[in-house]
C-alpha cells in the first residue's frame, strides 16, 4: 500500500478535524431519534413500488411469486451483516462523511474516491427511482379525485417508445414527440428549492413522517389480512431460488437507508452506543413490516396481478377496497417525499466532504451567503436527479442504485477487516462480532445479490466506474489536499 494512490488520512486527523469548535454539530440525537431516522430513510419506493415487479416478474426478470417473503428475509440477513460492519466503523469514527470517510482512513484515497463516486448511485440515482415511484402514487391519488393527467406528461422513455397510443397523443416539436414524467420532475424541483432556502429537518418533523409511514404500512397489513386466501400462496416459489434471488436483488432497494443513520454520527449524543442501536433496530423493525406486507400482498391477489408500479394500491383496488387504496396512496406519497428529502440532503453533504478534501472543485463547498446551505451542490443534485427522473423507468434506476450501493457495502465490510489489522488497539465501542467471518459473509451476500442483477446494469456500473476513475486521475489526484501534504498522511500501514 505504498503507492500515493493509497494514501490514507489518519484516524487522528479525521477525528481531530471534527473536534474543532467551528466544525462541531449539536449532539441532540438519542437512540429513539436515530431509529426513527433509520425508518424514515428506509421505508419508501422499495416496499411501495419494486415489490410489484419483484413478485410478478416481467420480460427481463423472473418473479419471486409469494416467495418474495423469503427474498425480503434473505436481503435483511445480508443487510444485517453489513449493518454490523457499518456499526463498528460508525461508532469508532463518528464522522458524518460515512462510508467515504471510513474508506479514506482504511483503504486510501483512490478507494475513498471510488466510494464517494459510487454513493452518487445510492443517493442521487436512488432518488431518481423514488421520484418516479412518487409520481406513480401521486397519479393514483389524483385518480381518486377524478383527475387524470395526459399520459404523455406522466410517462418514461421506454413506455412511450413501446406505446404507439402515447406517441400519437403527444404534441410534436419539429416532428419529434414530446413526453416527460412531469410529476417526478415537479417533486424533485420542489424539494431542491426547499433545501436551497434551508429547511430544518427537525427530529419532531421526522417523527411525524415516520408515524405516518408506520400507520400506512401496519394499516395495510391489518386491513388486508382479512382478505388473504392461502391458495394464492401456491405455488410458493414459481421460479425457484432463481426467482427468489432475482427478487432479492431488486428489493434490496427497500432496505437502503439504514446506513444513512451513520451520517448523523456527529449529531448523536452517544454515538458509540446509539449508532449500532439505531441502525440495527430500524433494520429489524422494517424487516418485520416488509415480511408482513409481502405475505398479505401476495395472499390477497394472485402474484401475477401485482406487476404494476403501485402494487399496494393495485391489490386493494382489486379487492374493491378503494377507500383503503386512497389512504395508502396518500401515505406512500408522504413516505416517499421524506425519503427524497433525506437523500437529496445527503448527496450534497457527500459532495461537500469530497470538495473539502480537494477531490471535487472548491465551488462545491460554497455555502449560500444568506441561506447558509450548500446551494451549489444542492442545485447540481436537483437538476441531475430531475433530468433523469423525467425519462427513466423505475426498475433501471433501482437496479443501478442497488449495484452501486452493494459495491459500497462491500468496501465498508472490507474496511472493517483492514482497520482491525492496521489499527488493532484503537477503542472500538461497538465491535462487529466474529471478524473476519461477519464482514466476509457480508461481502459474499452483497456479491450474490449483485450477480442477480441484469447484465445491462453491470455494463452501466462498469461505465460509471470507469468515468469516475478518469475524473479522479484528471482532477482529484492533482488537487487532493492530502497529496499536497496539508494534512498528515499515512502512506504505509500506520
Ligand atoms: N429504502 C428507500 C426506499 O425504499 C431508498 O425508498
Amino acid at each position: 500500500m505504498s503507492s500515493p494512490l493509497f494514501k490514507r488520512k489518519t484516524l487522528d486527523d479525521i477525528l481531530g478535524e471534527a473536534r474543532k469548535p467551528e466544525h462541531q454539530l449539536k449532539r441532540v440525537l438519542g437512540p429513539v431519534s436515530l431509529t426513527a431516522l433509520g425508518i424514515g430513510a428506509i421505508i419508501g419506493a422499495g416496499i411501495f413500488a419494486t415489490t410489484g415487479t419483484a413478485a410478478a416478474g416481467d420480460s427481463l426478470r423472473p418473479g419471486a411469486g409469494p416467495a418474495l417473503i423469503l427474498s425480503y428475509f434473505l436481503t435483511a440477513v445480508a443487510c444485517g451483516f453489513c449493518a454490523l460492519c457499518y456499526a463498528e466503523l460508525a461508532s469508532m469514527i463518528p464522522i458524518s462523511g460515512s462510508a467515504y470517510t471510513y474508506a479514506y482512513a482504511t483503504l486510501g484515497e483512490l478507494i475513498a474516491w471510488v466510494i464517494g463516486w459510487d454513493l452518487i448511485l445510492e443517493y442521487a440515482v436512488g432518488n431518481v427511482a423514488v421520484a418516479v415511484s412518487w409520481s406513480g402514487y401521486f397519479q393514483d391519488l389524483l385518480h381518486g379525485f377524478g383527475v387524470e393527467l395526459p399520459r404523455w406528461l406522466t410517462t418514461n422513455y421506454n413506455t412511450a417508445m413501446s406505446s404507439p397510443d402515447i406517441l400519437a397523443a403527444a404534441p410534436h416539436l419539429f416532428g419529434m414527440p414530446i413526453f416527460i414524467n412531469l410529476p417526478a420532475v415537479f417533486i424533485v424541483a420542489a424539494i431542491t428549492v426547499l433545501l436551497v432556502v434551508g429547511i430544518k429537518e427537525s427530529a419532531n418533523f421526522n417523527s411525524v413522517i415516520v408515524a405516518i409511514k408506520l400507520a400506512v404500512v401496519i394499516g395495510f397489513v391489518v386491513v388486508g389480512v382479512k382478505y388473504v386466501r392461502p391458495e394464492h400462496w401456491h405455488p410458493f416459489m414459481p421460479n425457484g431460488m432463481h426467482g427468489v434471488l432475482t427478487g432479492a436483488s431488486l428489493v434490496f432497494f427497500a432496505y437502503i437507508g439504514f446506513d444513512a443513520v451513520s451520517t448523523t454520527a456527529e449529531e448523536a449524543r452517544n454515538p458509540q452506543r446509539d449508532m449500532p442501536i439505531g441502525m440495527i433496530t430500524s433494520l429489524i423493525i422494517c424487516t418485520v413490516l416488509y415480511v408482513a406486507v409481502t405475505a398479505v400482498l401476495t395472499g390477497i391477489v394472485p402474484y401475477k396481478q401485482l406487476g404494476t408500479a403501485e402494487p399496494l394500491t393495485t391489490a386493494l383496488r382489486l379487492i374493491n377496497l378503494n377507500w383503503a387504496s386512497g389512504i395508502v396512496a396518500f401515505g406512500a406519497v408522504i413516505a416517499m417525499t421524506a425519503v427524497l428529502l433525506v437523500f437529496q440532503m445527503g448527496q450534497p453533504r457527500i459532495f461537500f466532504s469530497m470538495s473539502r478534501d480537494g477531490l471535487l472543485p472548491k465551488k462545491f463547498a460554497h455555502v449560500h451567503p444568506r441561506f447558509r446551505t450548500p446551494h451549489v451542490t444542492t442545485i447540481i443534485t436537483g437538476v441531475g436527479v430531475a433530468s433523469f427522473a423525467a425519462f427513466v423507468d423505475i426498475n433501471s434506476a433501482v437496479e443501478f442504485t442497488n449495484i452501486g450501493t452493494l459495491f459500497a457495502f462491500i468496501l465498508v465490510s472490507a474496511g472493517v477487516i483492514v482497520l482491525r489489522r492496521i489499527d488493532p488497539e484503537r477503542p472500538r465501542p461497538f465491535r462487529c462480532p466474529w471478524v473476519p467471518v461477519v464482514p466476509i459473509l457480508s461481502i459474499i451476500c452483497c456479491l450474490i445479490l449483485m450477480c442477480y442483477l441484469p447484465w445491462i446494469t453491470w455494463l452501466r456500473f462498469i461505465g460509471w466506474f470507469l468515468i469516475g476513475i478518469v475524473i479522479y486521475f484528471l482532477y482529484g489526484r492533482i488537487n487532493s489536499k492530502l497529496r499536497s501534504n496539508n494534512v498528515t498522511v499515512s502512506a504505509e500501514g500506520d
